[in-house]
């Protein structure tokens, strides 16, 4: 049984996320985008508040709340402000999830509590120059050296690449055993022979820091291997798929916040003596925004309701996914459409959305890896996935 309506917790979660995204983050959003100046004091107050570790258990130090209570905060935020959404996702949904699902208790009591608490943000470094999609080609290479392993190689595109705490690196440990020799490791940026390159200068979520980050010979000690040696391809795609769930939150929240402006500026403009709301060439755009984003929150919570109900959350993740994603980079564009020039024009907040928008089609698997997941899911004869009613 599936119920939609939120407790009086949940609606506490978003009501505190609506309150800290519009005091916070509202008044410095469109000068960090353009500055691409990384939000150091909201990140610092997000982990105040708890949003950086919400889903962690309380004895690492996080909120112990449900995924649905998670979806709710990010769709807030990233209603305002879709760079503190990033940072929030990877955080929560890849590298505190990750770890307090599969690290070992030294592993959580020596680095998820200071992540859930939000002493520092981590990153999750799966991408490669040459293994973004096809994530099993891994070229990173940790060697298995008795006490530590050697890792080598170079990681792209990574979320917090410059102010993360801890890294979570996959490598290849056994070439040939393909996917399964793959592992993940827990490394500290600090260690000898990590390196940041500078921050990449990007289309959209422009305060996040997005880097290169490469490892020449690094020492990792073995007790930071997560799982058994070769579970590293599974953990990463066992993170992902809750992963997926938040940035399809992330999307949700970009085109409301663009939906929300286009539907106000609509009201507000007269062009040959109405407001342009009352045409029909920019109401019925009103009306597919509205319905297309209650579509894509109920395949959000769908997912997040799987996930806290212990089932195949997978499928109904990509499908969130790929749905909120195409429907954000549309209907922001609709949004700014509906601005005309104003639209194209910083200060008016909807062409960044439009831009914010298109990086939630290509991270954390692009829409057509989304596919991929959902059709090799039915051809395997699950064909709605777990019932919603
Ligand atoms: N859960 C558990 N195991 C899974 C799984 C899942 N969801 N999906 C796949 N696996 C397992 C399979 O069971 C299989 O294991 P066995 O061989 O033991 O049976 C193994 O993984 C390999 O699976 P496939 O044969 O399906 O692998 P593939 O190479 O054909 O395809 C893929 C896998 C789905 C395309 C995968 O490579 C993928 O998801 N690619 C996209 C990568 C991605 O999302 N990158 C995002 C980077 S992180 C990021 O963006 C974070 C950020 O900074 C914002």
């Amino acid at each position: 049984m599936m119920d939609f309506q939120l407790t009086e917790e949940q609606l506490g979660v978003q009501d505190a996320a609506r309150t800290f995204a519009e005091k916070e983050l509202l008044p410095g959003v469109v000068e960090r985008d353009r500055l691409m100046q990384y939000p150091t004091q909201e990140v610092k107050k997000m982990g105040e508040m708890g949003f950086l570790g919400m889903m962690t258990s309380p004895e690492y130090g996080g909120g112990g709340m449900d995924t649905l209570s998670y979806v709710l905060a990010m769709e807030e935020i990233s209603k305002v402000d879709a760079v503190a959404g990033v940072i929030m996702s990877v955080n929560n949904s890849l590298v505190c999830w990750g770890l307090e699902a599969f690290g070992t208790e030294a592993q959580k009591e020596k680095y998820l509590t200071s992540l859930a608490a939000g002493k520092f943000v981590g990153s999750f470094c799966l991408s490669e120059p040459e293994a973004g999609s096809d994530a099993t080609s891994q070229r990173t290479v940790a060697i298995d050296h008795g006490d530590y392993y050697l890792l080598n190689g170079t990681k792209n595109w990574i979320t917090n690449g410059a102010t993360s705490g801890l890294h979570l690196v996959i490598a290849q440990s056994h070439a040939e055993k393909a996917h399964h020799g793959i592992n993940c490791f827990i490394v500290e940026p600090s260690w000898p022979g990590v390196s940041i390159g500078p921050k990449e200068d990007k289309m959209g979520i422009r305060a996040s820091d997005t880097t290169t980050i490469s490892y020449l010979d690094v020492k990792v000690p073995k007790e930071n291997r997560i799982g058994d040696d070769g579970f590293g391809f599974k953990f990463a795609m066992k993170t992902l798929s809750g992963g997926r769930i938040g940035i399809a939150a992330q999307a949700l929240g970009i085109a409301e916040g663009a939906y929300q402006l286009a539907l106000k500026y609509a009201n507000e403009r007269e062009t040959f003596g109405k407001p342009i709301a009352k045409y029909q060439a920019i109401s019925f755009k009103l009306a597919q925004m509205a319905t297309d984003i209650e579509a894509a929150r109920l395949l959000v919570r769908r997912a997040a309701i799987l996930k806290d109900q212990h089932l195949d959350y997978d499928m109904a993740g990509s499908m969130a996914k790929l749905f909120a994603a195409d429907m954000a980079m549309r209907h922001t564009t609709e949004a700014v459409q509906i601005h005309g020039g104003y639209g194209y024009v910083r200060e008016y907040q909807v062409e960044r959305m439009m831009r914010d928008a298109k990086i939630t089609q290509i991270y954390e698997g692009t829409s057509e890896i989304q596919k991929l997941v959902i059709s090799r899911n039915i051809l395997k004869g699950i064909l709605y996935g777990p019932p919603i009613v």
